[in-house]
């Protein structure tokens, strides 16, 4: 990458949306980092880049992890699907996916959409144009190559589908690859296809690793199942061996470091056009392999899989679309946001550019608050998510940290003060978007053994809480809440967390309302008053005269408190004060004036200020985290979405409006710069380095985080304010004063509810009408029209 290159940040010149059809459109391969789209059937799974760097996974990248990508290595974001294309008699080769041969496209796009990536390109007059997918009738990664021959001569070509496998289980191959790759097997089966065998021993779940196959729709002129024959000693994808000899070598492989590659030869006149289409799948035995290929060349196989993967994202995003004057954020809302959302519910934060995919399965924390965004647009989904994190549940309330169901791993039991609470969130959501709740009966097994309803699991939830409290009456901080980091200060088991007691009195709110839709009153009377109690520990002992204080730790001190020089004030314990609805009403408006005081920057609200260095104990600080970076004072975006909520509730709709936006991904980068920002401008990262790091602004740990879920219900139900809730759909925005009004067409209970807003009194905040179909309506609850299938909504502000 030259210099010039580096100083040039207009993002214009790098990629574009087209949000017609929900793509983004990339420019140049040379990104600051690979820009990744995930490509999912839900069993199969590709991670791809912008440039066609990627892997790819049968359920869990733990141990089914099928191609290999070499995380934080260079050359930068390899290995991937790659083809080849060769010019049979020049010997020149290049890449429709631009890297990684030398020779590059003179003409090249790519782009993502939904569920899909395309790659544009040209050279030396052949016109390349693939799409890669998963479609939902087979488990596999289609590469839909085209070829045109723009030429004016006969074109003599060879092309190459080129795959690097890896040991299914990523570890392992760290740790023992000498040996047990010497356990795999790459051959040859007879309908022209490689059948890659991972026969590595002592597999957690042999009987249910499949085999892999790469075929194709197109007579092979060679095959190789040998890394080493394919790409050459002291070469790499750059320049393969094979392509620069001559062609494949017809190698198969039983032990060593396999691959997959697969040689087309093909002429093309003038103005001629071929199609090639590769695969890339798995399938449980050879009998089924064999069924898998045949199925997958039939004739309109590939058209009628991309024609479902559109559909079904069509109908899915189908839930909501929203006009409103602020364009970046009408794309973020309608399109990306909840894709990314969608990608969260079923990586959890498992694997991403940033994320190996070796130990983090499923975290309950993590995956109850994803739920949170699956529920408005498919309620079957989000149900089954939800018990199956009940399943980790104890009998006693608490539950597991993370936990491996494709795995079949021993889970991580630590104990966390906030974990077990989250699912009432997602119990409550339900409820709302449904009407119905008869779920709250289905029973659920406990992770210890015998069984519950949903309703019973949840209130064991608060029960494990309300045996956990601290000796000044907050609940214990045990290993940690929801900031991973407070351990360090609580170690001694007696620290307790203030937050928690918010988080508490939030869920308590929701519990209340389940306990009654459950049929059980008595528990809303218990439940009332121990919000009671934790509201008034919150407002009495958890302020601390301009913020709330958010934890107190081991020895006795606050955490959180002006008292210290470091880490005086925590942005959670701010917002979650009034999304609970616990502070008194003067304590909640000075707390978010404080942070804005302290904690927002032009990029986005700091976790904590200051930064922590030497605090509370120079020998043992609270964090190792550089200042400004990940825990330690960066804008951490999932925490953010709470400000945004909580300004909404206080019905200040430009400061929560500046936040939502400060924060949209392109904005940001625009703000810092692209290649200071460097991560995806389409999709949420979960921090940027803060101000006091030399690299403000840089951001990191992009596509999996909480702040794809929380973003969208801040901003769908806050900021726009469409919020369903247990009697209907609730309409009350919190926008900026100088929006003129904006529309939603949103699903609700079967019926579509097409909203106008209008805001010709410029206010923030405050519905003076709402009618549906002409008449007008008592309150701004909207109920359900059983039977309908669409209703006109017009609310005035
Ligand atoms: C990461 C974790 C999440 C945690 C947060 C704050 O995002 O995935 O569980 O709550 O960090 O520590």
């Amino acid at each position: 990458m030259n210099a010039e290159l580096t100083r040039n940040n207009d993002s214009k010149a790098y990629y574009t949306f087209r949000d017609e059809e929900k793509e983004v459109e990339f420019k140049r391969h040379d990104m600051p980092t690979p820009w990744m789209n995930y490509l999912s059937n839900g069993t199969f799974h590709t991670m791809l880049s912008h440039a066609g760097g990627g892997v790819a996974f049968y359920k869990s990248p733990q141990i089914w992890r099928i191609t290999r990508y070499r995380f934080f290595h260079l050359p930068m974001d390899r290995s991937g699907p790659y083809i080849y294309v060769q010019d049979a008699k020049t010997g020149s080769y290049w890449c429709p996916t631009s890297e990684p041969a030398l020779d590059k496209p003179e003409e090249w796009k790519s782009a993502h959409g939904m569920g899909y990536t395309r790659f544009e390109a040209k050279r030396g007059g052949i016109a390349a144009r693939t799409v890669y997918f998963v479609g939902p009738h087979e488990n596999s990664l289609i590469w839909n190559l085209n070829l045109t021959n723009e030429g004016t001569e006969a074109k003599e070509l060879k092309v190459y589908a080129y795959a690097e496998f890896g040991m299914m289980e990523f570890m392992r191959e760290l740790q023992w690859q000498c040996y047990n790759k010497h356990q795999v097997s790459v051959q040859y089966h007879e309908g022209e296809a490689l059948v890659y065998r991972y026969g590595v021993e002592n597999q957690p779940k042999p009987e249910e690793t499949p085999l892999v196959y790469l075929a194709a729709d197109t007579p092979l002129a060679g095959y190789d199942g040998d890394r080493e024959e394919f790409i050459g000693s002291y070469r790499s994808e750059t320049n393969p061996a094979a392509i620069e000899n001559g062609g494949c070598t017809g190698s198969t492989l039983l032990g060593g470091d396999p691959c997959g590659a697969l040689q087309f030869n093909v002429t093309l006149q003038p103005g001629e056009s071929r199609t090639i289409n590769v695969f890339l799948g798995t399938a449980t035995d050879e009998t089924e392999v064999s069924r898998a290929i045949f199925h997958s060349r039939e004739a309109g196989f590939v058209e009628a899989s991309f024609q479902a993967l559109k559909e079904n994202w069509s109908g899915y995003l189908g839930a909501w679309e929203s006009r409103l004057p602020d364009q970046d954020a009408e794309r973020m809302i309608n399109i990306w946001n909840p894709y990314q959302a969608h990608r969260n519910f079923l990586f959890s934060r498992n694997i991403s550019f940033y994320a190996t995919g070796t130990f983090r399965g499923v975290g309950y924390r993590d995956t109850a608050q994803d739920i949170l965004s699956v529920v408005p647009f498919d309620t079957e989904l989000a149900l089954d998510k939800l018990k199956l994190l009940l399943g980790q549940q104890y009998r006693d309330g608490h539950v597991n940290h993370y936990f491996f169901p494709n795995e079949g791993w021993e889970p991580v039991t630590s104990i966390h003060s906030d974990d077990h609470l989250w699912t009432a969130l997602s119990a409550w959501d339900l409820l709302a978007e449904t009407g119905d709740a008869a779920f709250l009966q289905a029973k659920v097994p406990y992770y210890d053994g015998g069984e519950g309803t949903v309703y019973e699991h949840l209130r064991a939830a608060i029960d494990f809480t309300a045996s956990q409290l601290g000796s000044r009456g907050f609940p214990l901080m045990l290993r940690s809440d929801w900031n991973d980091q407070l351990f360090r200060v609580c170690r001694e088991g007696k620290g307790e967390s203030i937050w928690t007691s918010m988080q508490l009195g939030t869920v308590l709110l929701r519990m209340i309302d389940l306990a009654a839709a459950a049929g059980h009153p008595e528990d809303t009377v218990r439940y009332g008053a121990m919000y009671e109690l934790q509201r008034e520990l919150v407002n009495s002992i958890g302020w601390d005269g301009r913020w709330f204080r958010r934890a107190i730790m081991d020895d006795g001190r606050f955490l959180g408190s002006d008292e210290h020089d470091e880490a005086k004030i925590w942005l959670n314990a701010q917002t979650w004060a009034t999304i609970s609805g616990m502070a008194d009403v003067d304590k909640g408006l000075q707390a978010m004036d404080s942070v804005r005081e302290m904690l927002d920057t032009e990029l986005g609200i700091k976790k904590i200020h200051p930064s922590i260095t030497t605090f509370p104990d120079p020998a043992d600080p609270l964090t190792n985290y550089n200042k400004g970076t990940g825990e330690n004072g960066a804008v951490f975006c999932h925490a953010n979405t709470w400000a945004i909520i909580a300004e909404c509730l206080l019905g200040r709709g430009d400061l929560a409006y500046k936040y939502y936006r400060q924060l949209l991904p392109n904005v940001a980068m625009d703000k810092a710069g692209l290649w200071r920002y460097k991560a995806e401008p389409y999709v949420y990262a979960s921090n940027l380095f803060g101000p006091e790091s030399d690299k403000f602004g840089l951001a990191n740990v992009s596509w999996l985080t909480g702040t794809a879920a929380w973003m969208y219900v801040a901003v769908t139900q806050y900021i726009l304010g469409v919020k369903p809730v247990l009697n209907g759909l609730s309409i009350d925005p919190c926008i900026p004063a100088d929006w003129e009004g904006f529309t939603v067409k949103r699903r609700f209970r079967g019926c579509v509810y097409d909203i106008s807003v209008t805001n010709a009194n410029k206010v923030c905040k405050g519905v003076k009408s709402i009618t549906a179909d002409g008449v007008l309506l008592e309150g701004n609850i909207l109920p359900a029209y059983p039977g309908r299938s669409s209703v006109k909504v017009e609310v005035v502000l």
